[in-house]
């Protein structure tokens, strides 16, 4: 187990990046950081396909659309630095706000047809944040290949919409959600569930999967004490997003 080297600034990690020899391979796990088993998979996924993984931890304000929920995000950082070393990370990005926005956000992209629906419908501009951050890490990291969990599915085919639209010559990789025992899916937000709230959570996808329909599935949600923000079918799956108190828990299923 070898210590990951930690760069703060873009230049030095496009230096690092420069200096590797052609022929070896680069994956990247982008992430907010407080990670769990979820981001581990992404992150041995990345070590077995590629000489090299770049983790990078950046809880990106642009995406958030409440500041209490960007007040709020949880930050984990010694807990995150072992998960890193016992994933064989080699290089952390860790970026400030300054650097990683030296125009303070005037440029964006932005996505006019499926960011806008599901999650963009509740979260206006959540995409536009997204989707500009992994423009600008994927610029930074250059990797040959990026991973990103199944469970942000709509931020996930974004992603790779915006890989074909801009010809971007990375591959994009989607990996399988991670689930508690109980059917929870893993999210860095799980961390704010009271304990009462813990034990109501799995019912959002043991409801998704079991109802006939979205709209019965929103009523039973409703009745359990979820705040349903959307669950909606789209292509083939089913997609919700419901509040237990103040935290937004979000899932998806194929139907
Ligand atoms: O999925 C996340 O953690 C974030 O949306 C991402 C992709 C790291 C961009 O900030």
């Amino acid at each position: 187990m070898s210590l990951p080297v930690i760069f703060r600034n873009p230049e030095e990690l496009i230096r690092w990046r420069k200096s590797l020899a052609v022929d070896k391979s680069v994956g990247f796990v982008p992430t907010m950081g407080a990670l769990h088993a979820g981001h581990e998979s992404l992150l041995i996924t990345s070590s077995k396909e590629n000489d090299f993984t770049v983790l990078s931890i950046f809880v990106n304000p642009t995406q958030f659309n409440n500041p209490d929920d960007l007040e709020k995000y949880p930050s984990t950082w010694e807990k995150d630095l072992s998960l890193a070393e016992k994933n064989a990370v080699d290089v952390i990005f860790y970026p400030e706000y300054k650097l990683m926005y030296p125009d303070d956000y005037k440029f964006k992209v932005t996505e006019n047809d499926f960011s806008l629906k599901l999650c963009g419908a509740h979260r206006p501009g959540h995409f536009d944040g997204v989707l500009s951050v992994v423009m600008k890490l994927l610029n930074i990291v250059s990797p040959d290949r990026a991973y990103f969990g199944e469970k942000d599915y709509q931020q996930m085919t974004l992603i790779q919409k915006m890989k074909e639209a801009f010809f971007l010559p990375f591959e994009i990789k989607a990996v399988a959600t991670m689930r508690e025992q109980d059917g929870l899916a893993m999210s860095s937000r799980n961390v704010r569930l009271t304990a009462a709230q813990r034990e109501q959570a799995p019912l959002l996808y043991k409801i998704m999967t079991t109802s006939k329909t979205a709209s019965e599935a929103s009523e039973k949600l409703q009745k359990a004490g979820f705040k349903v923000d959307y669950i909606e079918d789209h292509d083939g799956r089913r997609f919700a997003a419901a509040f237990l108190g103040d935290v937004r828990l979000i899932d998806n299923v194929k139907i």
